[in-house]
């Protein structure tokens, strides 16, 4: 692998750098942003310093993300509507206190030109990638034109590098290809509370999903010494054991009979939970006490996904105890990841200080997956360069 934070001055001077990021932000988070009720995302935040590197070392960039599943819309209107990342423009250039030029139209020689022909600094900021079918099939001669646009191509965007598409996996074919400074600090930082790990390690999981986490717990089942489970993960737990659910929602189609039983005690279900309308919406109070004293004695914790409904401010009471006492531990290494559990530390109740101990991931699924032992595409690309310059 090659680092970006390893090149020197003069080999960035003048270059164009395409920057592949992650601004999957939903459009309920641009709107908070816009009327001052949330934070700048953390998505856009951590990658702040990569494009001032690039810039300040004279390079211009030209910035590629996706964002949503946009294939999946047929009508044009809504696909531009919900998807599009022109309002990402106005943001860098508020951000980077520069204007930042949005291309809403694909590639041609009319846009090299443009690009080349800038002064050097210049940010540019494509349209989504997936309006184009090739993205998610990894098309190799989608990845080559997308890659005639520039000169060196830098991967920091950690959120989508489980996926083999072609602004992350195959456009490392055709350009010098380097690790940006977030995924560096990503897999620095997953790796260090994972491989050189404090005991007692405690693993906290929640959110809606089991499936996408079952690979997380195997995979930390001899590492971890407890799982502490919340959200509606807790309630596929629960029914797996025969226990009633009432209306909750749980994955009927995911049996966790055998890994509870395997697993023993290091799981550890919610003892009591916040029920309404025969829905389980949240743990506990008897629950946040018994799960704060394993985060208070905890060498390491690994974090994903929130405790209860925390969309719904009634049920964001455990979600945000837990936060507090996460924050609380001095001593434990940290990592938390998912989008939702970002979400829920940036509730206005948690009136938090991030230490150097704790280590927000920008990766959802991807924290997961590399979590889980799996090999990423965008890494695995990385690893195995073509081209060495
Ligand atoms: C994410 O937000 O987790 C990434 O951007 C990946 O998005 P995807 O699941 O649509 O590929």
């Amino acid at each position: 692998m090659k680092f970006l934070s390893q090149l020197k001055p003069n080999q960035l001077r003048n270059k164009i750098c395409l920057l592949r990021v992650d601004l999957n932000i939903q459009n309920a988070d641009l709107y908070g942003l816009a009327r001052g009720f949330i934070r700048v995302p953390l998505k856009i935040t951590a990658i702040l310093p990569t494009i001032k590197f690039l810039t300040g070392n004279e390079a211009k960039v030209v910035i590629l993300s996706h964002r949503g599943r946009p294939q999946k819309t047929k009508n044009l209107k809504l696909k531009t509507g919900n998807y599009s990342l022109k309002p990402f423009a106005k943001i860098f250039s508020q951000l980077l206190k520069k204007p930042v030029r949005f291309i809403d139209f694909g590639i041609s020689q009319k846009l090299k030109s443009e690009i080349e022909n800038s002064p050097v600094g210049s940010v540019f900021l494509l349209e989504n990638l997936r309006f184009f079918a090739e993205e998610e099939k990894n098309d190799k001669r989608f990845a080559e034109k997308l890659a005639s646009l520039g000169d060196i191509y830098v991967n920091d965007a950690f959120a989508v590098s489980h996926r083999e598409n072609a602004s992350v996996s195959a456009i490392t074919e055709f350009l010098p290809s380097y690790v940006g400074l977030v995924l560096e600090k990503e897999v620095e930082n997953l790796n260090s509370a994972t491989a050189k790990f404090k005991k007692p390690l405690i693993v906290i999981l929640g959110g809606a999903k089991v499936s996408d986490k079952v690979g997380l717990i195997d995979n930390f089942s001899k590492k971890a010494d407890y799982f502490l489970i919340g959200g509606a993960m807790a309630n596929t737990f629960f029914a797996s054991q025969g226990l009633p659910v009432g209306d909750s929602l749980y994955e009927k189609e995911v049996d966790l009979a055998g890994m509870a039983s395997r697993l023993g005690r290091k799981i550890v279900l919610p003892r009591d939970t916040v029920i309404y309308r025969k829905q389980i919406l949240d743990i506990g109070p008897e629950t946040i006490k018994e799960y704060q004293k394993f985060i208070k004695n905890a060498g390491t914790i690994v974090w994903n996904g929130p405790m209860g409904l925390i969309e719904n401010e009634r049920f964001a009471k455990g979600t945000k105890e837990i936060a507090a006492a996460i924050l609380k531990n001095k001593n434990a290494e940290t990592v938390i990841g998912g989008g939702e559990t970002i979400a829920s530390l940036n509730l206005k109740a948690i009136n938090y200080k991030l230490k150097a101990n704790v280590f927000i991931s920008t990766g959802g699924g991807a924290m997961l997956e590399y979590l889980a032992g799996k090999k990423l595409p965008g890494l695995e690309a990385l690893n195995n360069l073509k081209i060495n310059e």
